[in-house]
């Protein structure tokens, strides 16, 4: 993995300038709901400090603030990549608390303020491969899930990390509808979850997610499919059986537990060859344990990865 990536924050902080100045103009020209979201103006305010990870992040070219924000799947705020930026103002992210209970010796509350003060926050440039068979790079700030980890102490019997999402039916617009089993839950083994990549995210682009990314808090495991990275999580629960996974759950002959991502083992309704960079025309080979390999592949020795996919 190279060293050599150096986010240019100016770059950066234009970037997101353009897309909040186009959009203010935008709004004042056409002014209908479609584009007069009020969110998409306001969203993700708060600068966050932390230092940039030079070991784990790639030296690819980022995608930008817009499309990491206007292309989205999070259906709690709706089905289509548009809704989620549509619909964000939706999701209720104030007075968060992130329960982390189970088989542990020491069960312990985040609020929001323990999120971005309690462990030093890193800024990770990861991939993102989505099973839709669309990538992604993203200039995450967050922390490693194994700060959690430890101070949880599992107990000897706890094997696996279960993960659940908000459930506001009230107010989520996906929740109402029976769409999937909510909340949205994921899972990980322990082994997977302390591994250094494994990462609790609370800001992208040196600011606090935006609500459709996942706010205030979200997992990203970026050798995994996309929807492994759980978003707006609630509780983290150590437990010593595989825990539900919502894909798995409603497809199991699509998702597996595991999601690792594999070129070698097609969707049933689609190739995982080849993948499209949102913002590039050509498809580029898609890469085992989405280019991860050197940091994980032991995980997974002496299993069958075409069995557990
Ligand atoms: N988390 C929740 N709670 N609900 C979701 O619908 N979608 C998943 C994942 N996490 C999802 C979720 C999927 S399918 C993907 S590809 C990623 O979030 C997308 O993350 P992004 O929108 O930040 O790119």
């Amino acid at each position: 993995m190279s060293k050599k990536y150096n986010l240019d924050k100016e770059s950066a902080v234009t970037d997101e300038k353009i897309f909040i100045n186009r959009r203010k103009i935008m709004a004042s020209v056409f002014s209908f709901p479609f584009i007069f979201n009020t969110n998409m103006l306001s969203a993700s305010t708060k600068r966050l400090t932390f230092r940039k990870d030079l070991e784990y992040s790639t030296n690819e070219q980022t995608n930008t603030l817009k499309q990491i924000s206007s292309y989205n799947n999070f259906y709690e705020l709706g089905t289509g990549k548009r809704d989620p930026m549509l619909n964000a103002d939706k999701l209720k992210s104030d007075n968060w608390k992130l329960t982390i209970d189970g088989l542990v010796e020491n069960p312990f509350v985040l609020d929001s303020d323990n999120l971005i003060n309690k462990f030093p926050l890193e800024e990770r440039i990861y991939r993102l491969r989505c099973v839709e068979a669309w990538s992604m790079v993203v200039p995450w700030i967050g922390f490693e899930l194994k700060n959690i980890v430890n101070m949880a102490k599992p107990l000897h019997n706890a094997k696996y990390v279960a993960f659940e999402s908000i459930l506001d039916r009230e107010n989520l617009p996906g929740q109402k509808r029976n769409i999937l089993n909510w909340p949205y839950k994921e899972g990980l083994r322990i082994d997977e979850a302390v591994n250094p990549l494994s990462l609790i995210a609370v800001g992208l682009y040196g600011k606090v997610l935006p609500n459709q990314n996942g706010s205030p808090v979200r997992l990203i495991v970026p050798w995994k499919y996309g929807f492994k990275s759980i978003k707006s999580i609630v509780r983290i629960s150590f437990v010593d059986k595989e825990p539900i996974c919502t894909w798995n759950e409603q497809t199991p002959n699509e998702y597996g537990f595991y999601s690792n991502v594999n070129p070698y083992v097609d969707h049933p309704r689609w190739s995982q060859k080849r993948e499209r960079r949102i913002g590039e025309f050509r498809k580029r080979d898609t890469l085992l344990f989405n280019g991860y390999g050197e940091f994980v592949s032991n995980l997974y020795s002496g299993m069958d990865l075409e069995k557990n996919f």
